[in-house]
């Protein structure tokens, strides 16, 4: 018999870029969330992009989940659905824009809306509403600014309607494992995850990237209450590329927070493009 945790059908997960993950399901069925790892005509955010990083790179996507549509969450959307022919989950109000936006099957997009329940194989998707860190931008001013376009016209538009809302989820495993991933604003996740209780809290951070403001204590507060065991923090690429320092000081710091509070669950912060196993093993 095989030991290897590796071959063990567990959830893998690996973080890529930004709000970017890879599951592979223990079923083997693969989602990919918010695609963005490499954005080539935005020199502005060059350094926030995976160099190197390709779709060729991306091991399965049978399903593409989108949090909201703003450049950095979809720049390589299409390349990712050419390659894997993946069904596209969004939110029903942007699901004509990214038709119109992107040459996919009609039949590829999957809209879901708040309050969902959304049943695929091996797995669950229960959908919450979430709101954007606040951007002081009407649509005319975002449309007309190239500093917040992504450089690729074609997805301008969804571009500009990333600001209105975020799409947050609770996955719930065929085993039972539950991973909530959360972006944007609290907007009333803190409540329904002491509800739903997690066992993996994929979060982004409280606030903007140039927000360094009780990062660990605002972190800590949102997972001691989610009661989930494992937080995963997302979208600190901005820090992990350039307070890199800052950034381990606060991962440390929730868990300083957790451990006081007798909590024992703790923070990991990924290393990129490297794929980890969830579950709970005996070896
Ligand atoms: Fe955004």
């Amino acid at each position: 018999m095989k030991n290897e945790i590796s071959t063990f059908p567990s959830l893998k997960l690996r973080w890529i870029n930004a709000q970017c993950f890879e599951f592979k399901l223990p079923n083997g069925i693969t989602l990919l969330t918010d695609p963005f790892f490499d954005m080539p005509f935005f020199e502005k955010n060059k350094g926030h992009s995976v160099m190197g990083f390709t779709a060729d790179d991306i091991e399965g996507a049978d399903y593409i989940f989108i949090n909201h549509t703003h450049g950095d969450h979809i720049a390589n959307l299409k390349q990712v659905y050419d390659r894997f022919n993946s069904k596209i989950i969004c939110h029903s109000s942007v699901a004509l824009e990214v038709a119109k936006s992107f040459e996919v099957s009609l039949t590829s997009i999957y809209p879901v809306d708040f309050s969902g329940h959304y049943i695929f194989p091996g797995f669950t998707l229960d959908i919450f509403h979430g709101t954007h860190h606040p951007i002081d931008f009407s649509y005319k001013k975002m449309k007309h600014d190239k500093f917040i376009d992504t450089g690729s016209k074609v997805e301008n538009d969804l571009n500009i309607l990333g600001s209105i809302f975020n799409l947050n989820f609770l996955m719930t495993l065929s085993n039972g494992l539950r991973i909530a991933f959360v972006g944007g604003n609290d907007d009333g996740m803190n409540e329904r995850l002491k509800q739903i209780k997690p066992n993996i809290l994929i979060r982004n951070k409280m606030g903007s990237s140039r927000d360094f403001d009780n990062v660990s204590r605002k972190f800590a507060d949102n997972f001691i209450d989610s009661g989930a065991q494992l937080l995963i923090p997302m979208h600190v690429e901005q820090w992990a590329n350039e307070k890199v320092n800052f950034l381990n000081s606060e991962i440390n710091d929730i868990n300083k927070i957790a451990e006081n509070n007798n909590v024992s669950g703790r923070a990991v912060l990924l290393k990129r493009k490297q794929w980890y196993n969830l579950g709970i093993f005996i070896s």
